[in-house]
């Protein structure tokens, strides 16, 4: 009978050195290496170590069943983790392995602390057949139920194929790395046969794939070690404790990056950044960059800002920045986060193409997340506030508390070029000279209706502010709002338009 001693080193050394020397000569770390640079030094409280397949014999063993699962501190917050262990049959899931998983998820839920998978699986253990399967099942099961409950986050580091992909895709926070993470549903091989479509796995389902197009990844790294520390970094940005206030600093007043030309693109995250304490952190940064999702804090409190991006599409929106805002929405009203806007919104982006595609399906999103919140909303109009972009940006109708906005502000149904165009038609076609009465009534219309006076006449908007009071006049209004009682519709839930 082996020691205590003997049975740890040996479930220590995974699936053996043979396996684990495989892998670095790949250059790529094993799953306990992999929690030793996420986690706090020595914080590491291992579960179910001596867990083995339940359908080998010993003869044929299953070191941990090819996952390590335990609790954990990160930045001195409590985590939940499992890492999958490629070194045993290629990470594949099966029962032992999915219900040391289910059992970390039932412990982060009883502890309402984050959950991190770490996943590196060749998916379903073909031996396990159903209890594989039902093994998935249960993982996904879970993931649902603690949807809104924890934090839910998902680092790829190896393959994810098939339907193991689903448990990240039900999780809020995908973490992928270029050259290393591959997740599809079916590989280039079946796609091949079945479809005569040739593609690589890393053109199929690599991390720039599924951060910039698919949008699957919320972040996007260089390697594994750089991926681990993005994990740790958002768990301290979400920590839900307010940080100590920050020393005052002198913040450059907005006015000075926003160009007085609605014409001018402007980086949106220059606007974000005088406005927070310190460092942003940008969720989806990759995917529809024409808007900004991003965690910061204002006077050490954490709050979820959304910003139209002015320098990609003018910040128009389309069905990838629907999804985002939506999804970022919600994540940010179901942890009790406040809402930052800042809105400098053309409108939506008008072609054939995105209608086609569900533009109104999809941009249906963000009226709905919005409408839904009850966290305390403030927003800020920076410039263009046109049409149904500024009615489903957090504006005063779809629910926000403080809505304000700058000297600056174009508050209007739709630009004032278009807008001239549509009610002076007949006017500029009787003209001798078209161009130059375009251009006075154009002019004409925005001194009359494209301004903030017209909306805060009637009430719609809350205050017209100088860009210099911006920052102060938002962190008074989320520090007012904080005791914000404001409870959901009582009814089992509403039908989202997905
Ligand atoms: C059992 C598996 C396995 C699996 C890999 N292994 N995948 N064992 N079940 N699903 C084993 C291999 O036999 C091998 O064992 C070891 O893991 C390492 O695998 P390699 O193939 O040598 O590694 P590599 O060349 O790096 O290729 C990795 C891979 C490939 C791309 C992941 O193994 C692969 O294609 N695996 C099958 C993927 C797949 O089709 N999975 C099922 C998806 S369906 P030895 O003993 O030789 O070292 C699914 C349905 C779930 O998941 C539905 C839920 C709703």
């Amino acid at each position: 009978m082996n020691t205590l001693k003997e049975k740890r080193d040996k479930a220590m050394m995974l699936g053996g050195e043979a396996a684990i020397d495989k892998r670095h000569a790949k250059g790529l770390l094993t799953a306990r290496e992999r929690i030793e640079l996420l986690v706090d030094k020595g914080s590491f409280h291992e579960l179910d170590m001596f867990v083995q397949s339940l359908s080998n014999d010993s003869s044929n063993e299953t070191p941990g069943d090819g996952v390590i699962t335990g609790t954990a501190k990160i930045c001195g917050h409590t985590v939940c983790l499992f890492s999958q262990d490629f070194t045993v049959l290629g990470g594949s899931l099966g029962i032992s392995h999915a219900h040391k998983i289910t059992k970390v998820q039932d412990l982060a839920m009883k502890l309402r602390c984050p959950i991190i998978g770490i996943n590196d699986s060749g998916g379903a253990r073909i031996q396990d057949g159903v209890d594989a399967l039902a093994g998935y099942g249960e993982i996904f099961f879970k993931n649902t139920q603690l949807s809104g409950v924890v934090p839910q986050i998902s680092v790829i580091l190896g393959p994810c194929a098939g339907g193991a992909a689903y448990s990240p895709a039900l999780t809020d926070f995908v973490f992928m790395v270029d050259g290393i993470s591959k997740m599809f549903l079916t590989g280039p091989a079946v796609i091949e046969t079945v479809m005569g479509e040739t593609i690589s796995q890393e053109e199929l389902g690599g991390a720039k794939v599924h951060a910039e197009k698919a949008g699957t990844a919320h972040f996007f790294a260089e390697s594994e070690k750089e991926a681990l520390e993005q994990v740790r970094n958002l768990i301290d940005m979400l920590k839900d404790e307010a940080k100590p206030k920050p020393a005052k600093r002198s913040h450059k007043s907005i006015d000075e990056i926003i160009p007085k030309d609605g014409k001018m693109p402007y980086d949106v995250r220059d606007v974000v950044t005088e406005l927070v304490d310190g460092e942003i952190l940008e969720v989806h940064k990759l995917f529809a960059p024409n808007i900004v999702c991003a965690f910061g804090r204002i006077d050490g409190k954490l709050v979820g800002i959304v910003a139209n991006q002015p320098y990609y599409l003018a910040g128009a929106l389309d069905a990838d920045a629907a999804d985002k805002c939506s999804r970022f929405v919600r994540y940010c009203d179901s942890f009790n986060i406040p809402i930052l806007t800042l809105m400098d919104v053309p409108g939506c982006l008008p072609g054939v193409d995105g209608e086609l595609r569900g533009a109104v399906r999809h941009g249906a999103k963000i009226f709905y997340a919005y409408a839904e919140a009850t966290v305390p909303m403030v927003t800020l109009i920076l410039r263009k506030a046109y049409g149904g972009g500024y009615v489903c940006l957090g504006s005063k109708h779809i629910g926000a508390d403080f809505v304000y906005a700058l000297p600056s502000a174009e508050i209007a149904v739709m630009g004032p070029e278009s807008a001239a165009s549509v009610i002076y038609r007949k006017e500029i076609a009787a003209s001798e000279d078209a161009e130059k009465t375009k251009a006075e009534k154009t002019a004409e219309y925005r001194k009359e209706y494209a301004n903030p006076y017209v909306a805060a006449a009637k009430g719609y908007i809350d205050d017209v502010i100088a860009p210099s009071e911006a920052r102060e006049r938002i962190a008074s209004a989320l520090d007012m709002l904080k005791d914000k009682q404001s409870q959901p519709v009582n009814r089992k839930h509403g039908v989202m338009p997905v």
